[in-house]
């Protein structure tokens, strides 16, 4: 990183003040700011991080102009073509793709830690049947700490390592056991001998009673989906997570925080925004309706599932799942399907308008996932949890890294202050 470049501010009453410019393998030179204020008294005021680079990161990159991901370097789209989920998880975290080895190593020690402790489960009884299942995941996803926490030491990268591996090898069965919960239906244990996404998918719809046998079609799409989701950057959740992890918290709190940001519409909770979109929407004649309160600035509805704050042209991932959406709706028989074909409606009139060509937004990658997800037969209110499955794989990635970085401090943003200013407490009798 070259940081030859220099800025220059020039602030009436103030020398020039020159803050070194820092250049990035790909993306955006960066002004450093860090000693603005020792050296001049002033912040910088930036809400919702327009023009801030957070920390440095060697995990993800994503080009908004170009529609471009990478994993580590590699493109997105040749991820989810080549690889499975966990080698996808492996490359986050080790920075490499696993060799057949290294894989097969790998997979064996997610295996081993796939169980919850069976206190754990009895957790489950404390929830309302009906209570959401993204509260559900806040809650014992954060009380593995209860669990693990006091046995860690997370300045020791080998004590890091098991957590990751605890962490992504439980989560497909907290989410499992949430779903279970909610339909009143018994708690599968986990099965070795299936892969990763094939075991989530028996203890999500197995029964005792009889063996499950996973499609090998939608395995592919739900591992695929798992992928396409494994990080983003420094995306909202994932600030999140390195925010309270900058405290010194444990990686579960830590992700329980970033469940929490991940739940909200304008995030996560979009896959499951879109599903009930279109539902309301209910019919193609509709749209024009809907198209109008889009864009009426006195109205809050948005166009769920279109839009980013990085991606300006289309998001490669949203390509990706169209046509995965494609090949399980084909598998299951629903290619006639009324909420994909006023998906697609949707999405042609939308493209071809100019209120969203000139504000630059495209379907992004939960305009896809909710359908593909309720093909698979996974109810809408569980998809955010399919995210948080996922991306928990990068929360760990990026939380790993910024400990692990010598760099790293407390997060801790200062404000522009906007309240009253400075006054005296009066007398009860005077307020
Ligand atoms: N429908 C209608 N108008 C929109 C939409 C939309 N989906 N998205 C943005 N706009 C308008 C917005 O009103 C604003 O208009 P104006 O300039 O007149 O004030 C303009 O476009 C810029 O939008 P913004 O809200 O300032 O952009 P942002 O970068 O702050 O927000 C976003 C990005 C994703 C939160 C937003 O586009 C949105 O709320 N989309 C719908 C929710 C959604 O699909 N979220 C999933 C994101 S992808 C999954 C993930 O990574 O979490």
């Amino acid at each position: 990183m070259s940081t030859e470049r220099k800025a220059v501010l020039i602030i009436d009453g103030h020398d020039p003040i020159e803050l070194p410019i820092l250049s990035p393998v790909h993306g955006n030179d960066c002004i450093d700011i860090r000693t603005l204020a020792a050296k001049s008294g002033l912040f910088t005021y930036d809400p919702g991080f327009l023009s801030t680079a957070s920390c440095r990161s060697h995990i993800t990159f994503i080009d908004g102009d170009k529609g471009e991901l990478l994993y580590r370097g590699y493109p997105i789209e040749q991820l989810a073509e080549k690889c499975s989920f966990l080698e996808v998880a492996y490359l986050l975290k080790h920075g490499e793709l696993p060799n057949a080895t290294e894989k097969s190593e790998f997979e064996g020690i997610v295996k081993k830690h796939t169980m919850v402790n069976e206190q754990m489960a009895k957790f489950y009884q404390g929830f309302r049947r009906d209570a959401h299942p993204m509260a559900v995941m806040v809650g014992v996803v954060g009380a593995l700490s209860a669990f693990y926490h006091e046995a860690e030491d997370f300045s020791d990268a080998a004590h890091r390592n098991v957590s990751f591996n605890r962490i992504v090898a439980k989560l497909p069965t907290i989410v499992a056991l949430a779903y279970k919960y909610s339909m009143g239906e018994p708690f599968m244990y986990p099965r070795n001998d299936l892969d990763y996404t094939a075991n989530f998918m028996h203890m999500m719809f197995g029964n005792p009673c009889e063996k499950y046998v996973p499609n090998p079609v939608l395995v592919h799409a739900l591992d695929t989906i798992f992928t396409l989701h494994a990080d983003h950057e420094q995306n909202a959740s994932t600030s999140t997570v390195r925010l309270a992890g900058s405290s010194g918290a444990n990686p579960y709190a830590c992700v329980s925080a970033g469940i929490g940001c991940l739940w909200g519409p304008a995030h996560g909770g979009a896959n499951e925004a879109v599903l009930k979109m279109l539902e309301e929407i209910g019919d193609v004649s509709r749209i024009p309706e809907f198209i109008a309160r889009a864009k009426d600035k006195n109205d809050n509805f948005k166009l769920m599932g279109f839009g980013h704050r990085v991606y300006k042209n289309f998001d490669p991932r949203a390509r990706l799942m169209r046509k995965i959406c494609a090949d399980v709706l084909k598998e299951q028989g629903l290619a006639n399907d009324r909420l994909f074909k006023l998906a697609m409606e949707l999405e042609k009139i939308a493209l071809e308008d100019h209120y969203f060509i000139d504000k630059k937004l495209y379907p992004n990658v939960d305009f896809y996932s909710g359908i593909v997800q309720k093909a698979i037969g996974i109810p809408t209110s569980m998809f955010t949890c399919i995210f948080a499955l996922a991306r928990t794989v990068g929360w760990m990635a990026q939380w790993e890294e910024m400990i692990a970085d010598p760099e790293y401090k407390i997060g801790r943003p200062r404000q522009l202050y906007t309240g009253t200013p400075v006054r005296d407490v009066q007398p009860i009798e005077k307020r």
